[in-house]
C-alpha cells in the first residue's frame, strides 16, 4: 500500500483477532515510530511491546489499579479492567518519557510521542494489520506508571491494541470542508 493510500483509508478496528504483526513487521513499525518529528532530538519515548501471557501481566497491572483508584470495585469491574488487554493478540504501550527542558516544554514531548503512536497505527495498517488507539484513566494513574517503570513525569500515551480486523471496517466519506480554511492574498 503506497503512503497516501494507507494515510487516507486508515480505520480503527475493535475486534481484533491473531495474527498479530510478526517480528519483521513489528520492526518495520518501530522504524516508522522513531522517525516521528522530536523537537531538539530528545526522543522522549519508550515502546513496550506486549503479546502473548504477558497480556494478562498487564490486566492485573490495570485490575489492580482500578482496586486502588476504586475501594468500591465491583468484581465484574475488575474482571472488565483485568481482561482488556485480552481484546487484541498485540499491545503496544506508547510513553512519552518527559523532561525539563530548557527549549521543549513536556506538552511539545507528549506530542512527539503522539506522532510516534500514530506512526505505528498507520504503518501497521499499510502492512494489512488493524488497530485501535485506547487510553483512558489507566493512562493518568501514578500506579500504573510505576508498574510500567515510568516516571511519574512520563506520560502513557496510549495503548495500541493491534491485530487483524475481524470484519474489514467501513470508511465513511467525510468532508473536509468544516475543518480547513484557505487564506489567501
Ligand atoms: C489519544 C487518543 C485516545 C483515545 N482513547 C480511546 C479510548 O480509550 N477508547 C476508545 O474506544 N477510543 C479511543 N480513541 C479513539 C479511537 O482510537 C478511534 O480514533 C475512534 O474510535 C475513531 O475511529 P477512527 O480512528 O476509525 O476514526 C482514542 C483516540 C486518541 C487519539
Amino acid at each position: 500500500m503506497d503512503a497516501i493510500e494507507a494515510l487516507v483509508t486508515r480505520k480503527s478496528s475493535a475486534k481484533l483477532i491473531a495474527p498479530a504483526p510478526g517480528k519483521e513487521d513489528l520492526n518495520i513499525m518501530m522504524q516508522a515510530a522513531i522517525r516521528a518529528p522530536d523537537h531538539c532530538r530528545l526522543r522522549p519515548w519508550r515502546f513496550i511491546v506486549i503479546e502473548g501471557s504477558a497480556r494478562e501481566k498487564l490486566g492485573r497491572i490495570f485490575e489492580d489499579a482500578l482496586k486502588a483508584r476504586d475501594p468500591d470495585a465491583s468484581e465484574a469491574m475488575l474482571n472488565k479492567e483485568r481482561n482488556k488487554p485480552l481484546r487484541a493478540p498485540m499491545v503496544i504501550i506508547v510513553i512519552a518519557k518527559v523532561e525539563e527542558h530548557p527549549k521543549v516544554p513536556g506538552v511539545e514531548q507528549i506530542l512527539s510521542a503522539g506522532a510516534a503512536a500514530q506512526n505505528i497505527m498507520l504503518s501497521a495498517h499499510a502492512l494489512g494489520y488493524a488497530g485501535i488507539w485506547r487510553t483512558g484513566k489507566t493512562c493518568f494513574d501514578p500506579k500504573v506508571n510505576a508498574a510500567l517503570g515510568a516516571s511519574e513525569t512520563d506520560q502513557i500515551v496510549g495503548f495500541l491494541y493491534l491485530g487483524t480486523a475481524e470484519r474489514t471496517p467501513i470508511l465513511l466519506e467525510e468532508s473536509i470542508d468544516e475543518y480547513m480554511e484557505i487564506w489567501e492574498g
